[in-house]
């Protein structure tokens, strides 16, 4: 019984801690990509799109329509009718490794997440 415990947070740890590698590259990608020029981490008045906070009350737990967003195969959903300003952005996420895609969605849901 001592050893299935340890083992499950043996196994808890090591997804923790390939969660925070996902961030972590996700927040590269963002950086690379100034993303953050026009997202902020939360709203404020200042910035031309929406936060992350508001990004991911949208798509948290529904990864895989933000990657299809950033992939240009799904219409935006939060603000539709600034979606002109976004969309010239989308050359840079539209060719990118499957694990890039991933690591950038789960960055861009991550404000509660890892804390
Ligand atoms: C020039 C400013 C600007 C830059 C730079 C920018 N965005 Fe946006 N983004 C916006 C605006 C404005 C919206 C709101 C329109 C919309 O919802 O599509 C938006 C919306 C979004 C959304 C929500 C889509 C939805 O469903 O409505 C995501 C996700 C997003 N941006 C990701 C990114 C990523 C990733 C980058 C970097 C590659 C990026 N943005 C760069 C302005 C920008």
């Amino acid at each position: 019984m001592k050893k299935v415990m340890l083992l499950t947070i043996l196994l808890g740890m090591i997804a923790n801690a390939q969660d925070m590698d996902l961030t972590k590259r996700g927040e590269q990608i963002f950086k690379k990509y100034n993303c953050n020029i026009c997202h902020a981490p939360k709203d404020d008045a200042a910035s031309v799109g929406p936060s992350l906070e508001t990004i991911a009350i949208h798509y948290l737990g529904n990864e895989r329509k933000l990657i299809d967003f950033l992939k240009g195969d799904s219409p935006p959903i939060i603000d539709p009718s600034r979606f002109g300003i976004m969309k010239p952005q989308l050359y840079k996420t539209k060719h990118m490794y499957e694990e890039d895609y991933r690591a950038l969605a789960y960055y861009l849901t991550s404000v509660h997440k890892n804390q």
